[in-house]
């Protein structure tokens, strides 16, 4: 009996907390385009963010917005709720920081235009009778807004822990998106796997899911430096390269391959529960101190 029940998401309570979005601005007017100085290959690696997220975090919202009805559940539907919140502010968000690309020279367009067709059109809604099919192609999403959100803690708790960058002297603004943006993926690191188990949960589903979501993030995210790299109007002869990869990850300016490498078993673990990893006390924290999130606090305990 205990051999079964440890093989169940075994969830950690205190890491629970109540969602709220924070309406956070932030000016990109000083904000130079390697912000991480002398090192375009990270710099690039970190702003495919800002290419995949503005139109990733709108399908989550736009895929939960469906999935409400199906919640029996009072708690999740409010994390749920919370969670739809927050990831329309940080597409937001990154969707600002585009244009300040286009104005360094770099325009983002030919790879965003990409990105959305996959988002709107591939994995958009399809005109699918009511019934078994349209609720397979909603679970089929569900659960890949899950293995995705996996990522998304992962690189959360990875840039609050990125000491490596401040030495580095990144730009503090920059810094401020990411990190704000990873405390709240550690926030709410649950409600997508949550919201999965609810609705379905099945092993099958959450391995096949999980296996194209990491696919199709790796492809993207190799497309998208590669991208940046050969358009960087300041590079000369600009290049992606496995090389400097391996050289950020040593350095702490990026995630390390190996410990990508073992969030995967992680994910696929039949007693994985996304409250074992991560700190919600940091993300808090991070979020208490956070210049973009307490200037938000300050507007709208200002304007209530
Ligand atoms: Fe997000
Ligand atoms: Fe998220």
């Amino acid at each position: 009996m205990s051999n079964t029940a440890s093989l169940r998401p075994q969830a950690v309570a205190s890491e629970h907390i109540p969602l709220k979005p924070r309406n956070v601005a932030f000016d990109w007017a000083d904000t130079p385009l390697h912000w991480i100085p002398g090192d375009p290959d990270s710099t690039h690696t970190i702003n495919v963010l800002h290419l995949l997220l503005p139109a990733g975090e709108r399908w989550f919202v736009r895929v939960y917005k469906q999935v409400l009805p199906y919640i029996r559940d009072e708690r999740l539907r409010a994390d749920v709720i919370g969670f739809i919140g927050q990831e329309a502010m940080h597409a937001q968000a990154h969707d600002e920081v585009l244009p300040h690309l286009k104005e360094r020279g770099l325009d983002p367009t030919p790879y965003t235009a990409q990105v959305d067709w996959l988002f709107e059109k591939l994995l958009g809604d399809r005109t699918l009778p009511p019934g078994r099919a349209r609720k397979w192609w909603l679970l089929e999403r569900v659960a890949t807004i899950a293995a995705i959100e996996h990522y998304t803690a992962f690189l959360g708790d990875w840039v609050l822990n990125a000491d490596a960058l401040d030495a580095k002297g990144a730009d503090p603004m920059m810094l401020d998106l990411l990190r704000w943006h990873g405390a709240e993926e550690v926030e709410h690191r649950s409600v997508a796997f949550d919201l999965f188990m609810h609705l379905d949960g099945g092993y099958r589903r959450r391995v096949r899911t999980w296996a194209t979501a990491f696919t199709a993030l790796v492809f993207l995210w190799q497309r998208g430096t590669r991208f940046f790299m050969e358009n960087d109007p300041s590079l000369v002869d600009g290049r992606a390269s496995f090389r400097e990869f391996f050289r950020a990850g040593r350095q702490g300016v990026l995630p390390t391959a190996g410990a990508m490498a073992r969030s995967i078993p992680q994910y696929l673990s039949r007693a994985y529960h996304p409250s074992q990893h991560g700190s919600t006390t940091q993300a808090v924290a991070y979020l208490a101190g956070s210049p973009a999130a307490t200037a938000a606090e300050a507007r709208t305990t200002g304007g209530a």
